[in-house]
This record gives C-alpha cells, structure tokens and sequence, in this order.
C-alpha cells in the first residue's frame, strides 16, 4: 500500500527528505490550490502538510476521507480547525521548536529598525532623498521591554534584549515570581507590564483568550510614545485600536509581521509612516524552514508507517 502526501504551502525541500527517502510514499508539493480545489484533492491523500497560508477548514477535513494526519511546518495551528481535526480522527503535529531562533532573530530585527527608523530612512534614500532630520531614533539601552508570553520565542527575546542592555518585564500565565528571578526579569500582570513598558513584544499564540488582548482598552493604560512589535500573531492586538493609538499619538510607532488576514497588502495600518512591517517572515530563514520541515516530515513518516509521533 502506498500512502500520497500533500504539501499545499512551499517547503523546504532539503527539509522533507524523510518524505522523500521513504518507502511507499508519494508526496506531492501543490502550492497554489484555491480553498474549492484543496476541498476536491484532499479526497485522494493520507497526509497534509502546510504552513500558515493553508487555512485547514472542517470542510477540507471533511472531505479527508483518507486523511490521518495534518502537519504545521512551524508553531502557530490556528489555521488547522482543531475541533474539527479531532472529531474526525486526524492527528495534528506541529513542529514547536524548529523555528524559535529564527522568530526571536527576526523580532529583535523588528526591535531595532523600529528604534531607529530605518526601514522609514531605507526608503527616503531610495527616494533620494538625504534627510538627516526625519528619522532620529531613540536608545533602546536603559528602556523597558515588555514581554507578552514568556514561552520559547518570548523568552528567546529577553535574553537577548538583556544583551542590548534593555530592563524586562515580563507576563505570562505560566510565569511565576521564581522563574522570572531565575530568568533575570521582573514579572507582572499584562496591565503592570503594559504600563511600565517603553517597548513591547508580542509572543502568544492566537487563542480565544488572547484575541485583542491588547485593545483600545490596553492602549490608554501604556505610556505615552510607547513602541510595540508583533511577530507572534494578527488579532492579538486590535488592528483597529491599533490605528487610532498611533493617530493619536499614544503609540509612537509599531513593527508588525504578522495581521489579522493575510496577505495583507491593502492595509490602512500601512499607510502610516510610523509603522514598519515584513510579510509573516518571522520563521523566513533557510535553518528554520529546514528544521521544521524536518520535524513534521519525521512525524508524517512515523505516523503512516505505524509508529508513534513526537507531539500530537
Ligand atoms: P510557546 O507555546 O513556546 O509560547 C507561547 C507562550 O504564550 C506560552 O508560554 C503560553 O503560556 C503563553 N500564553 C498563553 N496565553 C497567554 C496569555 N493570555 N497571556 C500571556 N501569555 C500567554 O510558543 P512560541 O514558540 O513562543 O510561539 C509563540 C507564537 O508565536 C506562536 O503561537 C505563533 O503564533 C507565533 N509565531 C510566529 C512566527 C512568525 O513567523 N511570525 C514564527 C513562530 C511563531
Ligand atoms: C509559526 O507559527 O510557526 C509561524 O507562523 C511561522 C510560519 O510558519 O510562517
């Protein structure tokens, strides 16, 4: 028996050679599927493997008649509907820890170039224009950063914010008073950490108890001119709450990766000078797209040949 694997987001090809290498698999890479053609294909495969672009619907899950298992190259599944996955028997695996450098690298990039202007600055040079006087920054050295989800990536940042000389604070529900001495930052609720922070990162998944965690809300109680980057995810922060801080000067500028639908070329936050902003390129590097492929890959290859995955 052969088992057909579908890959319906680009990835690293050098990463699913477990796929690739092993006996009666068949995959196939097919990135360019509408929702309505994923829905007909899916019928035909045992596997799915994609990244964020994919969203996995029950009504793809549905017409999985022979599907056993969905792999997410990368750590966020809140493109894969869950409950559905589970009340037709797939397995869902992710891969949580091939990318967590790759994020924390790309969310210090966001960190600096937001401190200093220099996407803002790249582009008027482009113009030609040699304007000195538009785009002074500020240190980052000395300032507070505060930490939303000290989980691998969150923490991943702090560490290295620690190196830039920054002070942390951090919040997350797993956090306790302990660990955050051990880890050499202060802990506190998200409001002491919205409050007492110049610059702050988000690092939590998508959940419904996160969804516009920061709010219109969140945006009154942070000090004025504080600065905020996003690599985690879109909808953790209220976009149009967002807006209105910037308009109204309350946020001095914001660095996101990540919105609440993607792709998101036509976005009114990117018409606002004070915001800087890459394509959900967080986990983007050749080391990340390998490793998480690697990872799932394995999975994919454990699971239909009958042995056992590493985090279903
Ligand atoms: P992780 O699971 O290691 O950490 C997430 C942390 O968030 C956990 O410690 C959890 O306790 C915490 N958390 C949950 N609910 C919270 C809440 N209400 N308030 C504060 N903290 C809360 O995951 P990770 O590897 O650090 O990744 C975090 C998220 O970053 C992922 O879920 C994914 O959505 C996103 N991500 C984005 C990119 C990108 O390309 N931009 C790359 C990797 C991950
Ligand atoms: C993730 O959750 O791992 C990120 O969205 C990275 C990605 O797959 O692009």
């Amino acid at each position: 028996m052969t088992f057909r694997v579908l890959i319906s987001d680009p990835l690293s090809e050098d990463g699913i050679f477990p796929l690739r290498e092993a006996e009666k698999i068949e995959v196939d890479m097919i990135t360019d599927l509408t929702p309505e053609q994923l829905v007909e294909k899916i019928k035909d495969y045992d596997a799915l493997l994609v990244r964020s672009q994919t969203k996995v619907t029950r009504e793809i899950i549905a017409q999985g008649e022979k599907l056993k298992i969905i792999g997410r190259a990368g750590v966020g599944v809140d493109n894969i509907d869950l409950e559905a996955a589970t009340e037709h028997g797939v397995i869902v695996v992710n891969a949580p820890d091939g990318n967590t450098n790759s994020a924390a690298e790309h969310s210090m990039a966001m960190l600096m170039s937001l401190a200093r202007k220099i996407p803002q600055a790249y582009n008027a040079l482009m113009q030609k224009k040699w304007d000195r006087k538009s785009y002074v920054g500020v240190e980052v050295k000395g300032k507070t950063l505060g930490v939303i989800g000290m989980g691998r990536i969150g923490r991943e940042v702090a560490m290295r914010a620690k190196g830039q000389r920054m002070k942390i604070i951090a919040y997350d529900p797993f956090l306790t008073e302990d660990k955050a001495e051990q880890l050499g930052v202060a802990y506190g609720s998200v409001e002491d950490v919205i409050k007492a922070a110049d610059f702050i990162t988000m690092h939590t998944p998508l959940l419904e108890e996160t969804k516009h965690l920061i709010d219109a809300k969140a945006f009154e109680k942070m000090k004025d001119g504080v600065q905020i980057v996003n690599c985690a995810r879109g909808g953790i922060i209220d976009e149009d709450a967002l807006y209105d801080a910037i308009v109204s000067g309350k946020v001095a500028g914001a660095a996101l990766d990540v919105f609440e639908e993607e792709p998101a070329t036509d976005h009114k936050l990117l018409e606002l000078p004070q915001v800087i902003a890459t394509p959900h390129l967080g986990a983007s590097t050749v080391e990340a797209q390998e490793s998480v492929a690697i990872d799932v890959s394995h999975d994919v290859v454990r699971l239909l040949t009958g042995g056992l995955v590493r985090n279903p």
